[in-house]
């Protein structure tokens, strides 16, 4: 039966020593709490660091740590202390957390810890391959393993691999700062599904591909290495009912058994009429805006003095990454606001913040969520946020204000929560005021649409919807693909060029034959490729055409001294051996003074582009310029240009980077179809790369053979992957 494997950086569970015993516990954070309930369903495995390096590990002591993970369906990858502190604390930590949450200014780049990264990332992949077999799907999590997809790819290229990124992906502004940004971006592309929480990240992700990469982008699939990448969001969810359950459970028990925290917690809202409670809960991170929490909250006391004595802020931090300076600096200035803060305000029987550092059981956030009246959640940058969808589960009698930062994730599905720009100190100290009096009725509407959504988009549904993408993504994978050309079929190519019966071979130029260069006139053919044309030339009653979209004069610099036909322009001129040119259809070109001015005032708005000028066509070739730019511009242009040329014969064709105007009339299908009619073949061959080629697949006669360079929508019936590949055939058949 086949599995699926979650990888990710730590496993669900944590294993540390105590007493020499092994004490298991499990993760918390985002990630590891969401999936859990995903992995426990099926029959799949989960790759992850168990907790312990592999210094603190004795013979003994692993086959225990094994045992204890097994018994979860995990495996548990090696680390050293080395490892750790590079891998973990270092790259991902230092340089990519804060990278990704526009903390450029705390983002730490040293090429040892990119090396160890990158080995880290290996040992992951090594795990996976090991587990893996063919029909298996494997799912990386996040941004400490982003080379495992390319690495897992490069050994077993037919699984299924997909990757969910749980925190921001940055704009291409921030991201283009990285000196490593090209490594890491290969790295994701291993993956055929990619996933990201929000749009935005989806976009900022591909509009980094599109212009650090060159990559071709149609709408949100990426061409790449020949495998096209579809690139998604998928908001992730919550074990909803998990939570409301426990929420409901809660609610029922008598006295003694509450916990210690839910009787204090008890005890101050009991005190009086109008007391009332605001909760924070986090890691300790300074994404999670703590500092600008606690100064908005003094700002709120110190603007409304009404509310004094009366609420309390009770704000949960989990320890976090406590070994890197930036979190040390940040417990500091938390300690010290709290302090100073209840130095200022605290009364004899009233301190305004209860401040816990440490990481509680499930049941008492449950005690913490319910209790709280309103939930102050402020990052200033947060993936998604888990934690203001779980206070919203828990509020089970529909009561509750969520006052929710407008820079997580989350606050794109959570509209009905009260959205604040947690730089902004007014603002939230007015949502508190807000929230605190909020009518019951407007809490109750709000917080049951906030509940429809979260309860509907589960962390469930969110995980069945990312893998039956990656289903689906495998599928129209297959679908388009034409049959890569393998031995077997060179074997049937090569009998039938070498049989005594007639042959005709189409090929195509640029992108087909020679590789594409940053100037058209620079893509020359090289001695290797006359060498290999002459040879195939060589074999009896085989007709060389070479079709392109060149025009006459280069077709005759570069072939006019070979005895092969020429086909110019796409099909508008023909060249026989020993005879002149011709044309095959009559064009006019007296169009070109109109649409060439046009065609310039989008060069000079786009830097990098340039104009063509064909005998019988105008191209403008945008491969050198921002890919962004240039498409937006696509779409200008082609308004533009259907208005101008419509009740006229003229078409736009879309080539691989240029837009090209030309006479409807022409095209290399026509012009192929008449030479096969020509020179009556038995066996006929095509190889083209482009959007142009597609006509000569369609139109030549059922049984030639047509072969697309490149993994693109086709009708061709085979595919190569790259021009060098396209030689090699070439080679094969000559020989
Ligand atoms: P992040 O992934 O950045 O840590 P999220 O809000 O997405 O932030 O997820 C945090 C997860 O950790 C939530 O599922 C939350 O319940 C859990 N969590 C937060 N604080 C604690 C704590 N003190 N003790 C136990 N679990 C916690
Ligand atoms: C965020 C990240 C997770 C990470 C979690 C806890 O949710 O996206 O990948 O596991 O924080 O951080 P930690 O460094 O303790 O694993």
């Amino acid at each position: 039966m086949n599995k699926t494997i979650i990888v990710s950086n730590r496993l669900p569970l944590q294993v540390s020593i105590n007493d020499d015993e092994l004490e298991v516990t499990p993760s918390v954070g985002g990630l590891a709490t969401g999936l859990k309930t995903v992995h426990k369903d099926g029959n799949g495995i989960w790759i992850g660091w168990s907790g312990l390096t592999s210094e603190e590990l004795n013979p003994e002591l692993e086959a225990k740590v094994n045992d204890a993970v097994t018994k979860e369906q995990c495996v548990a990858v090696n680390l050293t202390q080395k490892d750790l502190d590079l891998y973990y604390y270092g790259f991902s930590n230092r340089a990519l957390w804060p990278l990704f949450h526009y903390f450029i200014e705390y983002t730490e780049y040293n090429t040892e810890s990119w090396e160890v990264y990158r080995s880290v990332n290996q040992k992951f992949a090594d795990k996976v391959l090991e587990h893996a077999v063919d029909g298996d799907k494997v799912w990386v999590q996040d941004y400490q393993l982003l080379l495992v997809p390319a690495m897992v790819k490069a050994k077993k290229p037919n699984i299924s691999i997909g990757f969910f990124n749980h925190i921001p992906f940055p704009s291409y502004e921030i991201f283009r700062t990285f000196p490593k940004r090209k490594e890491l971006l290969e790295g994701m592309l291993g993956a055929d599904l990619i996933g990201f929480h929000t749009y935005d990240y989806e976009r900022h992700f591909l509009s980094s591909v599109k212009r650090i990469l060159s990559l071709e982008v149609n709408f949100n699939k990426v061409t790449y290495n020949n495998r096209i990448i579809k690139v998604d969001s998928f908001p992730m969810g919550i074990d909803y009912e998990k939570f409301e359950q426990a929420a409901l459970d809660h609610d029922k028990m008598n006295e003694d058994e509450k916990s210690e925290i839910q009787k204090r917690l008890d005890q101050h809202l009991q005190k009086e009429d109008g007391v009332k409670m605001i909760l924070s809960i986090d890691r300790m991170d300074y994404t999670k805006g703590i500092p600008n929490r606690i100064k908005a909250f003094e700002y709120f006391l110190k603007k409304y003095p009404q509310f004094q004595e009366k609420i309390r802020l009770i704000m949960l931090a989990v320890p976090s990454r406590s070994q890197v300076p930036q979190y040390q600096k940040l417990k500091q200035e938390t300690d010290e606001l709290v302090g100073r803060i209840n130095g200022e305000f605290s009364t004899v029987s009233w301190t305004p913040i209860w401040y816990f550092y440490r990481a509680l059981p499930f049941q008492n956030l449950i005690d913490l969520y319910t209790s709280s009246d309103v939930a102050l959640i402020t990052p200033v940058r947060d993936g998604m946020n888990l934690v203001a969808k779980e206070y919203i589960a828990t509020r089970t009698r529909e009561d509750g204000v969520l006052i929710l930062s407008e820079m997580t994730g989350a606050s794109k599905e959570l509209n009905e929560a009260l959205l604040i720009n947690p730089f902004n100190n007014e603002e939230i100290a007015d949502s508190i005021k807000q929230a605190l009096e909020m009518p019951k009725p407007e809490q109750q509407q709000r917080m049951q649409a906030l509940q429809k959504r979260v309860s509907r988009y589960s962390v469930k549904k969110w995980a069945n919807e990312f893998m039956n993408s990656l289903n689906q993504v495998h599928k129209v994978y297959q679908i388009i693909e034409a049959k890569k050309v393998e031995n077997s079929d060179i074997d049937t190519f090569k009998a039938k060029i070498k049989s005594k019966e007639k042959k005709l071979l189409f090929l195509d130029y640029d992108g087909t034959l020679v590789n594409f260069t940053k100037q058209p006139e620079n893509a020359k053919p090289d001695q290797e490729l006359y060498a290999i044309l002459e040879k195939l030339n060589a074999i009896d009653s085989l007709k060389i055409v070479i079709i392109s979209g060149r025009d006459k004069k280069t077709l005759n610099e570069w072939f006019g001294h070979t005895p092969y036909t020429l086909v110019s322009d796409h099909g508008v001129s023909m060249r026989l051996e020993n005879e002149d040119w011709k044309m095959i259809e009559r064009l006019k070109t007296d169009w070109m003074e109109d649409v060439l001015p046009v065609l310039e005032t989008f060069v000079d708005r786009t830097p990098g582009t340039l104009i063509e000028k064909k005998k019988y066509s105008l191209a403008w070739h945008y491969r050198n310029t921002d890919l962004e730019l240039a498409q937006k511009r696509l779409v200008e242009i082609r308004t533009v240009l259907t208005s101008f040329i419509s009740n006229t014969d003229l078409t736009l064709l879309e080539g691989n980077k240029v837009l090209e105007i030309k006479s409807s009339k022409v095209n290399k299908g026509r012009a192929a179809s008449n030479l096969a009619d020509h020179f009556p073949a038995e066996h006929i061959f095509a190889i083209g790369d482009d959007w142009t080629d597609e006509f000569m697949f369609e139109e030549l006669p059922e049984k030639a053979h047509t072969i697309k360079v490149g993994v693109r929508k086709t009708k061709a019936k085979y595919y190569v992957n790259s021009v060098e590949n396209v030689r090699s055939l070439l080679k094969t058949l000559a020989e």
